[in-house]
């Protein structure tokens, strides 16, 4: 089935054969790459080209997530797999996807790039999926759905039920991202890999992990799909110095786990504290290291707040949320100067 999704130059494409797909130890002649070296010390090899394939760190990846190899890609970031999901899947100008607004801005744009058509199908007022609405929405060149959960800027995850709906009755590709899924109290879709071929689950180290300098993104998908990302990708996409701090970050995961710890703790004073602030009218309940509120003119409070260098995310133009900051989870220290700078606002 998931072959007869992908386009026909993807399908018969014979990919790029690196220089190490070939020999990887030797004296390597073969890469034109510069035997003399990199012109500082530097203890990672950097004049040679990383491995196009990174076993190593998928491996790490699989067995913190509970899957295999096969069902781990990496990325520049994730959104390469998104962009490279409307490369093997949608045929320019022709191929439609349906996103689910408000949420990630990337879906649209990286849409648009690749001339990709893009169905919006509106969440409820409580920011829930509208999966009958979404299956009558879907026409014969729709090919991808992407679901957010947690979901950006709303901060809630949706309905797990809606989305295994979609995975039942979509023959298309169910993307779900699941950027903010280590602050959730939801289960990754990454478990249900086994039950739903056409299900790709995105994830990345730039939030829970704190390593977004690093662009380091995950996808996990069926062995298929995922050797479709593998073929389209550009040979050489993860650096080394990228490698080599993400699998720093898996001997760490004690610290990853006690720095989202720390955030939640931090979420909920916020979310509480803001609560009682009377000029807000409603804070959204959040699954993710960020608040969504509503506050009476959203828009100076956020002008007023930036000229007192504390800068929160503007949300008021997307729909269903009028008059509505994003307010990413600092330390202590930032979120209290956060919350007096916001009382000082509120009371020019
Ligand atoms: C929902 C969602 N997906 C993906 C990303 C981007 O992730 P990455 O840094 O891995 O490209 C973001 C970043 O804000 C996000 O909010």
């Amino acid at each position: 089935m998931i072959d007869t999704l992908v386009r026909e130059n993807i399908r018969t494409l014979k990919p790029y054969r690196s220089a190490r797909d070939d020999f990887d130890s030797g004296i390597l002649l073969d890469a034109n790459e510069n035997s003399y070296g990199a012109p500082f010390q530097n203890d990672s090899e950097l004049h040679r080209y990383p491995m196009p394939y990174q076993e190593q760190l998928r491996e790490k990846i699989a067995a913190y997530r509970n899957v295999s190899l096969e069902n781990v890609f990496v990325g520049v970031g994730s959104d390469e797999a998104i962009d490279l999901l409307f490369r093997i899947f949608c045929e320019p100008g022709k191929d439609c996807v349906i996103i689910n607004p408000p949420t990630y801005g990337m879906y649209k744009v990286s849409a648009t790039i690749n001339d990709v058509i893009v169905d919006e199908i509106l969440m409820t007022e409580n920011f829930m999926l509208q999966p009958d609405k979404i299956m009558e929405a879907v026409r014969p060149e729709t090919k991808l759905i992407f679901i957010c959960s947690p979901n950006n800027p709303t901060a809630n995850s949706v309905n797990s039920n809606d989305i295994i709906t979609l995975l039942e009755n979509f023959d298309g590709i169910v993307v779900v991202d699941e950027a903010y899924i280590d602050f959730s109290i939801q289960k990754s879709f990454a478990g249900q890999l086994a039950k739903f071929p056409n299900l790709v689950v995105l994830q990345t180290l730039s939030k829970a992990f704190g390593l977004a300098g690093i662009r380091l993104g995950i996808a996990f998908s069926s062995p298929q799909i995922i050797e479709y990302m593998m073929k389209v990708k550009a040979p050489y996409n993860i650096n080394k110095l990228t490698t080599k701090k993400a699998l720093l970050a898996f001997k760490n995961t004690a610290q990853v786990q006690r720095n989202i710890k720390a955030i939640l703790d931090e979420r909920n004073r916020i979310a509480a504290t803001l609560n009682k602030v009377d000029m807000i009218e409603k804070v959204f309940p959040s699954d993710a290291n960020f608040l969504l509120f509503r506050i009476k003119d959203a828009y100076s409070v956020y002008q007023k707040l930036a000229k007192l260098g504390v800068i929160v995310r503007y949300r008021g133009n997307e729909p269903h949320c009028e008059n509505c900051l994003r307010l990413t989870i600092g330390t202590p220290e930032q979120n209290n100067v956060f919350l007096e700078k916001l009382i000082q606002v509120l009371n020019s």
